[in-house]
């Protein structure tokens, strides 16, 4: 197994931690790139020596340009897999087809119910039963492509915005590891829309 790993976030970056903790896909993780130079992502990273990178939007007369920066950063590095995580600009595609299959997504609902930028609370306004985690490939449509990992969570009557984004990331940052893992052991093939898992769990237990 080889090839580094790369993360891009904007925000608080549980997930980069996550990641960063898994034992498989720790020490592999060798940058993480944010839009905004204060995104604590940034510093969770600095705090474990990984090389963090601000690519700053602004600094570029447009999206095209910005993603083709951004895209030659990761390949000067040698990303395999690209992870967003809480990363909140869409990528343009010329940088999706770039790193096709191995760019993915983690996304705080059952997709393709509740896409978009208020998942959580979306869920909660629509009177939902059940929402959850979607670990997915990304293409070039939001919150779209093959979906890798999916985990459910119940909605609480008493739930409000924070609670259940709380336990769905709980589920997140266990989901987000072992989705990671499977791209790095290349047991992942997309055909059409779906992706299957190559080698059953059971072969690879000691
Ligand atoms: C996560 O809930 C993820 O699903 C969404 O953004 C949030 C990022 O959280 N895309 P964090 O920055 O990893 O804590």
């Amino acid at each position: 197994m080889e090839g580094l790993v790369a993360v891009l976030a904007s925000g608080t970056g549980t997930n980069l931690q996550a990641l960063a903790e898994d034992a498989v896909v720790g020490p592999r993780l060798g940058l993480v790139v944010s839009d905004r130079a204060d995104a604590p992502a940034l510093e969770r990273a600095r705090e474990r020596g990984i090389e963090t990178l601000h690519v700053d939007p602004s600094a570029f007369p447009g999206r095209e340009q910005h993603d083709h920066a951004l895209a030659g950063a990761l390949r000067a590095r040698g990303a395999f897999v690209v992870c967003l995580a809480g990363y909140m600009r869409i990528l343009t595609p010329g940088i999706v087809r770039e790193f096709w299959p191995r760019m993915l997504n983690i996304h705080p609902s059952l997709l393709p119910a509740f896409p978009g930028a208020h998942a959580v609370r979306d869920a909660i306004a629509w009177g939902a039963r059940v929402t959850g985690a979607t670990v997915h490939v990304v293409d070039e449509e939001v919150d779209h492509g093959p979906i890798l990992l999916q985990e459910a969570v119940p909605i609480l009557d008493d739930d409000d915005e924070a609670s259940l984004h709380r336990r769905i990331q709980e589920v997140e940052h266990r989901i987000y590891p072992e989705a990671v893992r499977m791209v790095l052991e290349g047991r992942i093939r997309i055909a059409g829309r779906r992706a299957v898992l190559e080698t059953p769990t059971e072969s690879r237990r000691p």
